[in-house]
């Protein structure tokens, strides 16, 4: 398939393009999504296609102007008000009661619905001249980590899409904060750019869901099914190192001596204590630049064809647990505490 490719002017000839059943990437201020009609079944069924996504995974809904939210959800309480005023448009995803309208093939067979309204000007215009809300899953090969710039984009879905939208590099680089409002005590299913602290703030207790820190046990019921699949993976085995500067720059120049393909993943205050090939995702006390940066580091490791990718993580800043959660998934758990 040719594949379109626009500038960031060209929203409406985007639309034109998914009102006629088509799909296109977009950039959002968190990541690449992959948008379609939110009505349109047949289009949905070319976004699981393109990205080879389990079709058990729901979608997020997305919308361009607060009022629209009510042909996506059935129900929009005074939690959920309050969430919107502060959030949107903004990095917030909300898990309600679903609307009539929406298909079951969004949300999985579930009866209730994630929506969003992000905040990147050039995915409202498209969502806007849609004249419907829009589906826009992650841009990425399901797996695979997801897209922050435009080249990751047109790497993984040039040739699998109708078309794509460069907007260059995406404002926060981690995907967005999901909170599920079923429950008597909201849950956060996925940390993003809007922290839990700032959250209570406006809302009163909420809970963190374990799945959040931890694998979740064989059998065990996933409230948010994305959870289940292996996430955001380089072809490089990923490791994550825990500790002080000289203890990870000690353990991985000492292993490069055994191990061949080793990449450093750190942060900038490692680098001149490093002896082996390294990138920096940022500086150890700047959580946004490090989620900024994480992915494209991740797909950076197999352009070098990285076999192993040890990554320093230090919980320092409030997009902290955001990068922390992505990169416990890319590397399949594997966890090295260095001070213990
Ligand atoms: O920032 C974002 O949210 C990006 C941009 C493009 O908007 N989108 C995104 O979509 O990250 P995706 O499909 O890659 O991740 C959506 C996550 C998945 O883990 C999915 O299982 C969960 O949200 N989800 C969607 N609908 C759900 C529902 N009804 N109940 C529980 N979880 C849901
Ligand atoms: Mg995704």
């Amino acid at each position: 398939m040719d594949t379109l490719i626009l500038n960031e002017n060209e929203a409406d000839k985007a639309a034109e393009i998914i009102k006629n059943g088509g799909i296109v990437g977009m950039p959002t201020e968190t990541v690449y999504g992959l948008a379609a009609s939110a009505f349109d079944p047949d289009a949905i069924k070319k976004i699981f296609l393109a990205k080879g996504r389990p079709a058990d995974n729901p979608l997020i809904v997305h919308i361009s102007k607060l009022e629209d939210v009510f042909k996506v959800v059935s129900k929009f309480d005074e939690k959920a008000k309050i969430l919107a005023k502060k959030f949107w448009p903004g990095p917030l995803t909300m898990i309600l009661p679903k609307s009539d309208r929406i298909p079951s093939i969004v949300t999985a067979g579930s009866d209730s619905v994630a929506v969003r309204f992000p905040s990147h000007s050039v995915a409202k215009k498209i969502i806007e001249f849609s004249g419907v809300p829009l589906v826009a899953p992650s841009a990425n090969l399901s797996g695979k980590p997801s897209t922050t710039r435009f080249s990751h984009v047109f790497e993984d879905l040039n040739g699998k899409v109708d078309a794509l939208v460069d907007g260059g590099d995406c404002k926060f680089g981690v995907e967005s904060t999901v909170i599920s409002l079923l429950g008597e005590v909201p849950r956060i299913l996925r940390p993003g750019a809007i922290t839990p602290e700032q959250i209570e703030k406006v809302i009163g207790k909420i809970q963190v869901d374990d799945s959040v820190f931890h694998k979740i046990k064989d059998g065990k019921p996933v409230l948010s099914p994305g959870i289940k699949y292996k996430h955001y993976s380089p072809n490089a085995e990923v490791i994550i190192l825990k500790g002080e500067k000289d203890h990870y720059a000690d353990f991985v120049n000492k292993i490069s001596s055994k191990e061949e393909g080793v990449l450093a993943l750190c942060f900038d205050e490692d680098i001149s204590l490093l002896s082996v090939p390294y990138i920096s995702y940022g500086s150890k006390n700047d959580s946004f630049s490090q989620a900024h940066n994480i992915f494209d580091g991740l797909r950076k490791a197999d352009k070098i064809h990285a076999k192993i990718v040890y990554v320093h993580y230090c919980n320092t800043g409030e997009l902290s647990l955001a990068v922390y959660n992505r990169l416990i998934r890319a590397a399949g758990f594997k966890v090295i505490d260095l001070e213990k």
